[in-house]
C-alpha cells in the first residue's frame, strides 16, 4: 500500500515513517515534517498530493498535532487551527481524491470521571482546551469523511519528549547532584501508557484491514477506534516501573495529588480506554510493561529529552 504520513518528527510520526520505510511490502511516498507542511495551511493542504513521487497514496495518516497540553490553554487559537481546522482540511482533500484518512486523537476528549474503561461510543466531554480542540477535530473529520478512521490513544512514549524521558532525566539530575530531594509523581490519575512503535504497527494493521474489508465483505472498519498498550497505571506506578526496569528499584518516589502541581490544563483523573473494538478485529497491543521494557532497551544509550 502507498502511504503518506504527517508529523514525521513527532513520537508517533517518526515510528510510522521508520516502520513503513523499512518494510519492503509497503510504499511510503512521503512523510512530512512541520517545517515542510503545515496541516492547517489550506493552500498547502490543497497541494498535499501534488508532486508526490509515486502518485496519490492509498492512506494518509495524520500524526501531526499541537500536543503541548498546558500551552493549549493560553494558545487556544493555535490549538484549534492545528488540532481541528487542519484535520478537517485533510479529510476534505482525502474525500475529494479518494484516499483513506486516518486521524489520531486522544483520551483527553473524555472528562475522566468514569470508573470503568471508556469505549468509543461514550460522549466526549473534554475538560481542557487541548481536549476540546481534539474533540472538534474528530467531529470535523467524521462530518466531512465518515469513512475515516479516528484512532484515540493515550500516554504516548516514543522517540522524543515524553514521561519516560522526563523521569530518567530527573533521575540523572539527582544522581549527579544537580537536584536534591526525592522524585515526586502524581498518583491520582490513571491511564494506559502506549509505546509509539506499537501504536504505529497497530495503526498500519487497522488501516490495511479497513481497505481490505471495503473490497471484500464490506464489514464496517471505519469510525472511532481506541488503541493503547494493555493494562493501566497511575503516573506514580508508571514512574515506579520505569525506575525498576532501569535498575533503580531502591530509589524512593513520593506520591503527589493532581492539585499539588497546579497546572494550567485540567487532566482526566481516569482515562483508561477500552480497546475491545480493535481487538475483535485482531488488532491488539501488548501489555504496557513489555512495551516499556522494549522502549528502554531500544532508546539510544545515555539519551535524554527536554520537556514534558
Ligand atoms: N503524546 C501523548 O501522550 C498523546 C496522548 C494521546 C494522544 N496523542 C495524539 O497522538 C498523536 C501523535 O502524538 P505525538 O506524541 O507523536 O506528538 P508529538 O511528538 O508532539 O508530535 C507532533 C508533531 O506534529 C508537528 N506539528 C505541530 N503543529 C503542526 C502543524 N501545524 N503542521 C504540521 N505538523 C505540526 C510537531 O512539530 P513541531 O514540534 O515542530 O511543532 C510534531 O513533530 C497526536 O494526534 C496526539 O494528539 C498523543
Amino acid at each position: 500500500m502507498r502511504w503518506l504520513v504527517t508529523g514525521r518528527d513527532g513520537q508517533l510520526g517518526s515510528c510510522l515513517a521508520a516502520g513503513l520505510a523499512a518494510d519492503p511490502a509497503e510504499d511510503l511516498l512521503r512523510a512530512t515534517s512541520h517545517a515542510d507542511f503545515d496541516v492547517a495551511d489550506a493552500r498547502a493542504v490543497a497541494r498535499v498530493f501534488d508532486d508526490v513521487d509515486g502518485g496519490v497514496p492509498d492512506v494518509l495518516v495524520n500524526a501531526a498535532a499541537f500536543t503541548a497540553v498546558d500551552r493549549c490553554e493560553s494558545e487556544s487559537e493555535l490549538a484549534f487551527r492545528v488540532n481541528a481546522l487542519g484535520p478537517g482540511l485533510l479529510a476534505e482533500r482525502c474525500r475529494d481524491v479518494g484516499v483513506r484518512f486516518v486521524h489520531v486523537s486522544t483520551d483527553y476528549v473524555f472528562d475522566g470521571r468514569a470508573r470503568e474503561p471508556y469505549c468509543e461510543q461514550i460522549p466526549m466531554r473534554p475538560r481542557c482546551v487541548y481536549g476540546q480542540s481534539k474533540a472538534e477535530g474528530e467531529r470535523r473529520v467524521l462530518e466531512v469523511l465518515p469513512d475515516s478512521l479516528i484512532v484515540r490513544t493515550s500516554w504516548v512514549f516514543g522517540p522524543g519528549k515524553n514521561f519516560v524521558e522526563s523521569i530518567l532525566r530527573q533521575l540523572e539530575r539527582r544522581r549527579s547532584g544537580t537536584i536534591e530531594g526525592p522524585l515526586a509523581v502524581v498518583d491520582d490519575q490513571r491511564g494506559c501508557p502506549t509505546y509509539a512503535a506499537d501504536l504505529a504497527d497497530a495503526i498500519r494493521d487497522l488501516a490495511t484491514l479497513s481497505l481490505r474489508r471495503d473490497s471484500a465483505d464490506g464489514e464496517d472498519v471505519r469510525g472511532i477506534f481506541h488503541l493503547c498498550n494493555s493494562g493501566s497505571v497511575t503516573w506514580w506506578e508508571f514512574a515506579r516501573a520505569i525506575l525498576d526496569l532501569a535498575g533503580y528499584a531502591d530509589l524512593a518516589i513520593e506520591r503527589l495529588g493532581t492539585q499539588d502541581l497546579d497546572l494550567p490544563a485540567e487532566r482526566p483523573r481516569y482515562s483508561v480506554l477500552d480497546c475491545g473494538r480493535a481487538a475483535r478485529l485482531g488488532v491488539r497491543l501488548r501489555p504496557w510493561r513489555e512495551a516499556l521494557a522494549s522502549y528502554l532497551t531500544s532508546r539510544p544509550r545515555g539519551a535524554t529529552a527536554e520537556g514534558v
